[in-house]
């Protein structure tokens, strides 16, 4: 189909909020990182980042950005600035509700896995322990991290190279990943989500 009329937007005709709405809308569907994390005390954190992605081969390093809230960092970037561990667990399909429901605020004493019925497994390089209900984890140390954004709309960069991963069995054939095993799922908006198994091939 060829488009013969647009309109054009000026982004910063939008407020905030709008912006966050209409870029986060336009970009879809995003995977889905789901980011567990430990403060001192050893509570483990989980949050769902769908600004993800592959920002390096060699070495393996992984992006998720997160937005600051009035009240200053969300728990995973504290977390992660303090540690400079974490995990990034695949979502699948089958794991939208419990993720979801890891989004919503909890203080952070309390642990979001524990609050979502989610179980665990030890990670081997890091401290931060891994969701057993992904299907692959990637074990990440923090690589570097940037500040973006206006004084009152900050995000954060969050680089992390891989050092481990796990599968599943069934998601690695050799270094292919079976996506009918891993059955991703992808953020679309708000609440609307995509699962992956109506391809197309080219
Ligand atoms: C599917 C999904 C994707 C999300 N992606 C992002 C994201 O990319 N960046 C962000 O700042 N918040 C994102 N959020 C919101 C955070 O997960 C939410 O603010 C969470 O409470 C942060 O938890 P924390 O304070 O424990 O780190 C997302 C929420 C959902 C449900």
């Amino acid at each position: 189909m060829v488009h013969s009329s647009y309109e054009t937007v000026d982004l910063l005709d939008f407020t905030h909020e709008s912006r966050y709405k209409f870029l986060t809308g336009s970009v879809v569907p995003r995977p889905i990182a789901l980011v567990t994390s430990q403060n001192d005390e050893g509570v483990l954190n989980a949050a769902p980042f769908s600004q993800f992605v592959i920002l390096s081969v060699t070495p393996p390093l992984l992006g998720i950005v997160a937005q600051t809230l009035p009240r200053g960092y969300k728990d995973t970037v504290h977390n992660v600035l303090r540690s400079g561990q974490f995990v990034i667990n695949v979502v699948s399909d089958e794991m939208a509700d419990q993720v979801q429901r890891c989004a919503l605020e909890y203080p952070s004493t309390v642990s979001e896995v524990d609050e979502v019925g989610f179980s665990t497994l030890p990670s081997v390089t890091v401290l931060p322990r891994r969701i057993s209900e992904s299907p692959l984890q990637f074990e990440c140390r923090l690589h570097e991290h940037h500040e973006f954004g206006a004084p009152d709309s900050r995000t954060t960069l969050l680089v992390g190279e891989v050092v481990l991963v796990h599968c599943a069995q069934g998601v690695r054939e050799g270094h292919r990943v079976n996506h009918d095993v891993l059955r991703p799922l992808g953020r679309i908006a708000g609440r609307s989500y995509c699962r992956t198994q109506d391809t197309l091939t080219t």
